[in-house]
């Protein structure tokens, strides 16, 4: 008989599936390592039992012990079905930002979630890395993985993912393109195939919005680089010591409309189903075509599935609230360029309320979004300043953190006026708008909609 004993015995040994449609002109051969065959359908299933195994090993896992991670849900799913076949309990940490259907199937496999705001610094304590570190020092026989550090994750992609990879081209793969989160798959996976051949490009996949494109191109860590973004599971606003830069040749930013819109295109033109990095990823190597030639076989790695984007990416109205589908008619670049005084006007979240107050009367604003090392993690609003100050006159000196409320939603330039406007109705006034190849942002107001609607 031919069988697994567990289910964990299921983990590995994906198939790689060539793309033929979905790269359009790129020369070469593309091959996707289809992750999704994993049982959790993530390719987290690998250095989550991996993490598990070594914490046995080295003593820090114990019998019945409760795992308390920080997770966006895939390596919470890896977590938590070798927990259920170990007999160990989870508790996990999340953020506000990732897809509903990720917090439900984890709590489906019988682990607690708590959910944590996403726009507040790594070391307040409101962030989920906080929060998990914080659970794990109190809960009693407890081990926190803490996947962004533990060399367990990078080591189960050097010792599968890469060997895996190496044997199905027959050594013939040129480069290798992944969406970089923790730094664990990549670092892991280029590790070994650079042992292999160090001629092997590597090509990391990030977001706007996440700091390591620059990180790795001046080993500067530029807060200015961090601001909220759609995109999940990739990009970060700190470096995971995971990573070993070195081995990385080039870090390529994708737009969350374009990841957006190619996870789409993958499942309708290939027929695989996947998640929001595959499609940054395949957008990514889209951008890079031209450094691709005829006999080149690149491999780019499909991390998880789609079902858990039902929500969104495979939600029309989701997809047409951000803006990702209407391309015709006026778009939020046409308001821009209308405007002469473009420059976003931010307030720092330590400012006093007496300051908030001026910016607010001189300029005839209505809101004003908060940064915090350059980063904007919030907005305040002309009622809420008046409100506090008509209260109690003495709270003109405390910071605007005690008023300040969630950072205004930010859309890609190309945005459609029609989408704008449903976006500023209700309690909405205003949307952030990037442009991301120029670098700048702006604010767009319910008036300056209405006024260019009227025209
Ligand atoms: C969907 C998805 N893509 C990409 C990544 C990035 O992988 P890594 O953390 O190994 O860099 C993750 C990690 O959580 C993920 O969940």
């Amino acid at each position: 008989m031919s069988y697994c004993k567990n289910i964990l015995e299921t983990i590995g040994n994906t198939p790689l599936v060539q793309l033929n449609k979905v790269i359009g002109d790129i020369p070469a051969t593309v091959l996707a390592k289809v992750e999704t065959f994993n049982p959790g359908n993530s390719i987290k299933d690998r250095m989550a039992l991996k993490m598990i195994e070594d914490a046995e090993k080295s003593g820090k896992l114990k019998p019945g012990g409760t795992i308390v991670e920080g997770t966006s849900g895939n390596t919470g799913m890896g977590l938590a079905i070798a927990a259920i076949i170990k007999g160990y309990k989870c508790i996990f940490t999340t953020t506000d930002k990732q897809s509903k259907e990720k917090v439900d199937a984890l709590r489906a496999f019988g682990a607690e979630v708590i959910v944590c705001p996403t726009n507040v610094e790594p070391e307040d304590p409101r962030s989920y890395y906080s929060v998990s570190a914080r659970l794990s020092r109190e809960i009693p026989n407890s081990y926190y993985p803490n996947q962004y550090d533990n060399l367990s994750n990078r080591m189960a992609h050097y010792e599968q993912t890469g060997p895996e990879i190496w044997e199905q081209t027959e050594g013939k793969i040129t480069h290798l393109v992944v969406g970089a989160g923790t730094g664990g798959t990549i670092t892991g996976t280029a590790m070994f195939l650079k042992e292999k051949n160090p001629a092997i490009k590597v090509w990391a996949m990030d977001t706007y919005g996440s700091a390591l494109k620059k990180y790795h191109e001046t080993g500067v860590l530029d807060k200015n680089e961090i601001y909220p973004y759609v995109t999940e599971g990739i990009g970060e606003d700190f470096i995971p010591q995971n990573y070993d830069f070195s081995l990385i040749d080039h870090f390529e930013k994708v737009t969350d409309k374009d990841g957006a819109l190619m996870t789409r295109e993958i499942c309708r033109q290939e027929g695989i189903w996947v998640g929001y990095s595959a499609g940054t990823a395949i957008a990514g190597l889209i951008q890079l075509k031209d450094q691709l030639k005829k006999d080149d076989v690149v491999v780019v790695i499909f991390h998880d599935h789609g079902t858990r984007y039902l929500g969104k990416i495979f939600n029309d109205e989701w997809m047409r609230k951000m803006g990702y589908f209407d391309k015709k008619g006026f778009t939020a670049a046409d308001i821009v360029s209308s405007r002469k005084n473009v420059e976003l006007l931010t307030i720092d979240k330590k400012d006093t309320i007496s300051k908030a107050m001026k910016m607010i009367t001189e300029n005839n604003f209505s809101q004003i979004p908060v940064t915090s090392d350059n980063r904007i993690v919030g907005s305040i609003y002309e009622k809420l300043v008046f409100d506090k100050i008509l209260s109690n006159p003495d709270s003109k000196n405390e910071s605007i953190e005690s008023i300040m409320k969630e950072a205004l939603p930010f859309v890609d330039i190309s945005t459609s006026i029609d989408t704008l406007a449903k976006m500023v109705s209700g309690d909405n006034e205003a949307v952030l708008v990037k442009d991301f190849k120029q670098d700048k942002n702006y604010i767009i107001t319910r008036f300056d909609i209405a006024d260019i609607m009227a025209k």
